[in-house]
């Protein structure tokens, strides 16, 4: 069995700029409590070793100590929040992702040119929460794709003057199916393909990879939206294929998934240590050479 392991699998540029953040400021604050509201990255083990380190997960600020520093996750932050955390008294540690701040930036622009908002993106993620944090219901929606945005209770078709910006990490192919179901009624459309360059890039290299592999396995955290995203362009493409978290996971499939596989691709999420990864492939080669 043939091994294949995706260009550009694993961790992006905004990723390792927060885990690198976070690192310094453990190490910088050792006398001071450090807090974050959820997780730092979409991947358990990081935030397990976060943990370890003294990083504290609460998501309630009453309980914070008013001589502790807090973390704002790359996904960003709601300004709300951020303003009670200030006002506690809180250093704050900024990990967002430019290409996040950059998205809310389009957004600001388009409700100042009277657009009625469509977000393509998944209602309730950490970043798109705070993308449309402080908006009325009647100034936007978030759809994940066109059905979605039909089923959409805020009367979008309604409003003539739409603009579609998009959560970072979405799939292209969601982008362009909202983007299409808006250009059959809308006579005033703006929009800002707001995917970041490191998604794209993902997917586009696992869009060339699948269709030559017998199977596909997307590596990384089961809450990861761009993760996520890799599995639906792989499953397009090779229906055999599976999301896992490590390598614990792989092993558990059983002969039978790796039956009639001469070549396997592997790619993972942006928020996949290369650890994680190499483990993956090791054993996946490791299996080829005890079964050929
Ligand atoms: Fe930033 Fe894109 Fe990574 S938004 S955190 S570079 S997936």
């Amino acid at each position: 069995m043939k091994v294949i392991l995706s260009d550009h699998a694993g961790f992006c540029w905004g990723v390792k700029r927060a885990i690198r953040l976070t690192e310094e400021s453990l190490d910088a604050y050792t006398d001071r409590p450090i807090y974050a509201s959820g997780d730092i990255i979409h991947n358990r083990q990081v935030n397990e070793l976060f943990s370890k380190k003294g990083l504290m997960f609460e998501s309630d600020i009453t309980q914070y100590d008013s001589r502790g520093v807090f973390i704002v996750r790359s996904h960003g932050l709601a300004q709300n929040t951020r303003t009670a955390v200030q006002e506690k008294g809180l250093e704050i540690i900024d990990t967002t992702c430019p290409f996040v701040d950059r998205v809310r930036k389009r957004l600001e622009e388009l409700l100042q040119d009277g657009y009625y908002i469509v977000v393509c993106g998944k209602k309730g993620h950490p970043e798109v929460s705070h993308l449309v944090e402080g908006l009325k219901d009647d100034q936007y929606t978030v759809a994940r794709n066109s059905a979605e945005l039909e089923s959409s209770l805020t009367g979008w078709n309604t409003h003539t003057k739409i603009g579609l910006i998009s959560q970072t990490t979405q799939s292209q192919e969601m982008f362009d199916e909202i983007q299409e179901r808006l250009q059959e009624t809308c006579t005033d459309l703006r929009i800002y393909n707001t995917i970041c360059h490191a998604t794209i890039e993902r997917q586009s290299v696992v869009r060339e990879l699948a269709p030559q592999c017998d199977a596909m396995i997307v590596v990384g955290g089961k809450n990861s939206s761009n993760t996520k995203n890799l599995l639906q362009i792989c499953l397009e493409y090779q229906p055999h294929s599976i999301h896992i978290e490590d390598v614990d996971e792989l092993q558990q499939l059983g002969e039978e998934w790796f039956k009639n596989i001469n070549t396997v691709g592997v790619t993972a999420g942006a928020s996949t240590p290369d650890n994680i990864i190499d483990s993956v492939v090791t054993w996946l080669k490791n299996y080829s050479d005890t079964t050929s």
